[in-house]
């Protein structure tokens, strides 16, 4: 069976080239063998939503007397938390697929491996059948990382070491629970473990959690995150996981950290293996797919998107990424920039930031001006947050006048960062920006604000 083209991988990467390319009227093949969706949406960034928006539901009320609302015997009930996460996957990856049938996409739902060009362009295998295609999407993804810690593969197997997979699916809230890495996920689930009644400790093998956001804004995480009863160990690197504990050094000594369950977060790998690159010859480097900013691998008709690639390994990355390779197909020149792709922690409060961070505009050696101003010049977060801390910081380009990055800690700041990542990256002038009208009261006035407090 020949095909425009084939899209290997179902994800936010592959969904989203399959409509736009069969929107754009190719015929199009789509290889994936479990539901689509993706870890995005099967095990990634919308459970792990339902589950924090019940935690803050629960932490809300529970913080009810502030705001003069009397609330009484406030728990999370796990097992409904996990139904309504269920509910809520079903329901978007069956909008998927359902929007993909309406677009006449067919879906293929077997492993798909590469097998080499034909005439009719590049073969892939999929349950017994070849389905070629002129052009190729490798879309595949990523999965956890596993590195070679003492122990990690056989506690897995236990059921005593889960992946963000499995922790999203567990029956019971641990009375006890280590998260490995506090980098996004690790946050996340230590947030809404803590919320469920888990007393959560986090691992981090460096200095600062959160990995490369703003330094203040951790810090300010992590002293919320400490006030709602979640223990850190800095600079401590996990060796080894037995039975029942997890074991990692502290100064130099070992330390152990019983516990009943312990969620392994430690970066991601791309999902390079078994899928056939080495029969067409696709350029990988450390494990992931060598793209340039076309999102072209090193052979014609041939792209990778999303995760796969290991560039950004965030689902609006993907996307992007999906529709830059769909256009260029087309023949539409278009390309990647990462320089304005925002990144949000989705805890309470929630952090996001666009662009350079102060740090990372000093190790550059950029002249900047950093502009920090505290949350509560905007009246809504005042009215919102008794005795709140959040705050936003701006980073100013001296010689040319833009901003150059937004990162904020408060409530909305998801729902807010787009429209910063919009003034990073067309790289507005600030007096431009003075000049914009923001509605009130809302949160997002704090950018305005932060301008003109500059
Ligand atoms: P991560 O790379 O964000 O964080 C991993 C952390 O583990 C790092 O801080 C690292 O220093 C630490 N670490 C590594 N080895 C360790 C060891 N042996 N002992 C102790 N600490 C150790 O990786 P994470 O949290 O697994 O996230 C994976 C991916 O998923 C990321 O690319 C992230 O962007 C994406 N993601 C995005 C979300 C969002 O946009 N809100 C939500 C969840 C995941």
């Amino acid at each position: 069976m020949s095909y425009d083209l084939v899209v290997l991988g179902g994800g936010p990467a592959g969904y989203l080239a399959c409509e736009r390319a069969a929107h754009e009227g190719m015929k199009v093949v789509l290889i994936e063998k479990r539901n689509v969706g993706g870890v995005c949406l099967n095990e990634g960034c919308i459970p792990s939503k339902t589950f924090l928006y019940s935690a803050k539901i629960k932490d809300g009320a529970q913080h009810g007397d502030k705001y003069g609302v009397k609330c009484q015997g406030i728990e999370i009930d796990h097992p409904a938390v996990v139904a309504r996460k269920n509910k809520v996957v079903k329901s978007l990856t069956g909008g998927i697929a359902s929007m993909l049938k309406g677009l006449k996409v067919e879906w293929v739902r077997a492993a798909g491996v590469i097998k080499g060009k034909g005439p009719d362009g590049y073969e892939v295998e999929a349950d017994g059948k070849i389905y070629a295609g002129r052009r190729l999407l490798i879309a595949t993804g990523s999965e956890a990382a596993m590195p070679p810690i003492d122990g990690l593969h056989d506690q897995y197997e236990k059921g005593f070491a889960l992946t963000n997979r499995e922790i999203l699916d567990i029956e019971a809230v641990p009375e006890k629970l280590v998260v490995i890495g506090g980098g996004v996920i690790g946050l996340e689930m230590a947030s809404y473990f803590n919320s469920a009644g888990s007393e959560v400790t986090v691992i981090e093998m460096l200095d600062q959690i959160g990995g490369p956001i703003d330094t203040d804004i951790a810090k300010l995480l992590k002293k919320n995150y400490e006030d709602k009863g979640i223990a850190f160990k800095m600079g401590c690197k996990v060796t080894k996981i037995e039975d029942g504990a997890v074991v990692y050094e502290e100064a130099g000594k070992q330390q152990k950290a019983q516990c009943d369950k312990t969620l392994v977060c430690i970066g991601r790998k791309a999902n390079t293996q078994g899928i056939g690159l080495e029969n067409i010859g696709v350029l990988t480097e450390r494990g992931a797919v060598v793209t340039d900013e076309h999102m072209k691998t090193n052979l014609p008709e041939v792209y990778a998107a999303g995760d796969v690639n290991g560039r950004s390994m965030l689902a609006h990355t993907a996307y992007r990424e999906a529709e830059v390779a769909v256009n260029n197909m087309l023949g539409k020149k278009d390309k990647m920039k990462y320089n304005a792709i925002p990144g949000v922690i989705y805890t309470n409060p929630e952090v996001a930031g666009v662009g350079e961070t102060e740090q990372s505009a000093k190790e550059k050696g950029l002249d900047v001006t950093v502009k920090k101003v505290p949350m509560q010049f905007a009246g809504r977060y005042v009215a919102e947050n008794e005795g709140g801390n959040g705050f936003i910081k701006i980073i100013v380009d001296n010689k040319w006048n833009k901003l150059l990055g937004v990162h904020m800690i408060t409530n909305y700041s998801s729902e807010i960062i787009w429209g910063a990542d919009a003034l990073v990256d067309k790289e507005m002038n600030i007096e431009a920006i003075k000049k914009i009208v923001f509605p009130h009261p809302t949160v997002s006035e704090i950018i305005r604000e932060a301008i003109w407090q500059l």
